[in-house]
């Protein structure tokens, strides 16, 4: 049979005609499937290295082994804070008084108490102010006064501790302060963590931003690095004020995490320690972390460096487009359960997005 062009060309436009509708259908479904984990991968899972707890916000922090974490964050995280004795009760941190880092936190875990000491202390015999770590109703009721405090533009309940608690801690900062710990009504999050855009409802304690901060060790050694290269010293993670540190896979991969599975590890299994904790733990990643001058305040001197890391991270972290004249680092995060961490638990990214969209709660 000889085939003539006129026979091609209807051929071709025959199968063209209905074979383009198939395509488009079947290139849109695919095109619809495709999500970020298609173009940016899921980091291999890695693990738990640090958990750190800062008591009082703005103050000096501790490193634990294991730790419950909460909703609202990890357990005695940011649960205290100082505040001045204007009618507003306003809220000090580190950007103003930056000796509040040298002010020392402990937890003594056998009578559940924590103690608060001041850094190079001089006097005979040294500060220390010892309160309940988990006061009950009671204790609070007969020792405290439950009023508010000032943050971010929001006045919340407090309980607020004697003058008598505070006294050392005022005239240490040459400005009289006082003791509080978070009241009983919760302190809604706000910014990405809205109940509006996080699909539920959570609450913090005093920590600015959210439940949770996360880092990864990974890109503290990369800005370290470059920190070395132009000649300044490297700097502690602690600079940041992270809760839990992992070992990341790659330095800044986290700017694209969006859920995130702790869980014990694999040895635990079947043991009766896993059976008394949760399976594991998911966290929702709500934003990057967009940073103020903070960081570059050394907290064994309470001296804020001029220039850095502000400057450096300034010229490449800037990344987020909802803070385009703020460096990030870290991911603010939302837990959806409770239990114990411990050190060494397995950190697997579940979800990645290119989507985060810095929103400040900070207003
Ligand atoms: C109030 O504080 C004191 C000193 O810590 C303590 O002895 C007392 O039991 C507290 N009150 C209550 C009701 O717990
Ligand atoms: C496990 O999670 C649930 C729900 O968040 C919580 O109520 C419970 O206390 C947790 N169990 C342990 C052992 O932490």
């Amino acid at each position: 049979m000889e085939i003539t062009a006129r026979d091609l060309f209807f051929w071709l436009f025959t199968i063209l005609i209905t074979g383009l509708p198939i395509i488009i259908y079947f290139g849109e479904k695919r095109v619809r499937k495709l999500s970020p984990s298609d173009w940016i991968p899921i980091p291999p899972a890695t693990e738990i290295i640090s958990l750190r707890i800062y008591p009082i916000k703005s103050c000096r922090g501790i490193e634990v082994p294991s730790v419950k974490l909460l909703k609202t964050g990890l357990d005695l995280d940011r649960q205290w804070m100082f505040i001045d004795v204007s009618e507003k009760h306003k809220f000090q941190t580190i950007r103003e008084v930056s000796k509040l880092t040298l002010i020392n936190t402990a937890i003594n875990w056998e009578t559940d108490e924590l103690e608060i000491s001041i850094a190079n202390d001089k006097s005979n015999p040294p500060t220390k102010v010892v309160v309940p770590a988990h006061p009950s109703e009671e204790w609070l009721a007969e020792n405290t006064t439950l009023t508010h405090a000032f943050i971010w533009s929001e006045t919340h309940d407090a309980y607020v501790y004697p003058e008598s608690i505070s006294k050392p801690f005022s005239d240490f900062l040459d400005m009289e302060v006082r003791l509080v710990i978070r009241g009983p009504t919760p302190r809604v999050l706000r910014g990405c963590g809205a109940p509006k855009l996080l699909g539920r409802t959570e609450a913090i304690k005093w920590a600015d931003m959210a439940p949770v901060l996360l880092t990864n060790v990974r890109s503290i050694n990369e800005l370290n690095n470059r920190l070395m290269q132009r000649g300044y010293d490297a700097i502690t993670l602690e600079r940041f004020r992270p809760n839990i540190v992992v070992a990341g896979s790659d330095a800044w991969a986290e700017d694209m995490w969006k859920t995130v599975k702790m869980s014990p590890r694999e040895s635990d299994h079947g043991s009766s320690e896993k059976k008394k904790r949760n399976a594991s733990i998911i966290m929702d990643v709500t934003s990057r972390c967009a940073r103020c001058h903070v960081p570059n305040v050394d907290p064994d001197t309470g001296m804020a460096h001029k220039e850095q890391p502000f400057d450096l991270m300034y010229t490449y972290r800037r990344i987020d487009e909802g803070a385009k004249y703020k460096s990030c680092f870290g991911m603010l995060c939302a837990p959806r359960s409770e239990g114990t961490i411990k050190v060494g638990d397995k950190f697997e990214v579940t979800a990645v997005t290119a989507e985060h969209k810095f929103i400040s709660p900070m207003k």
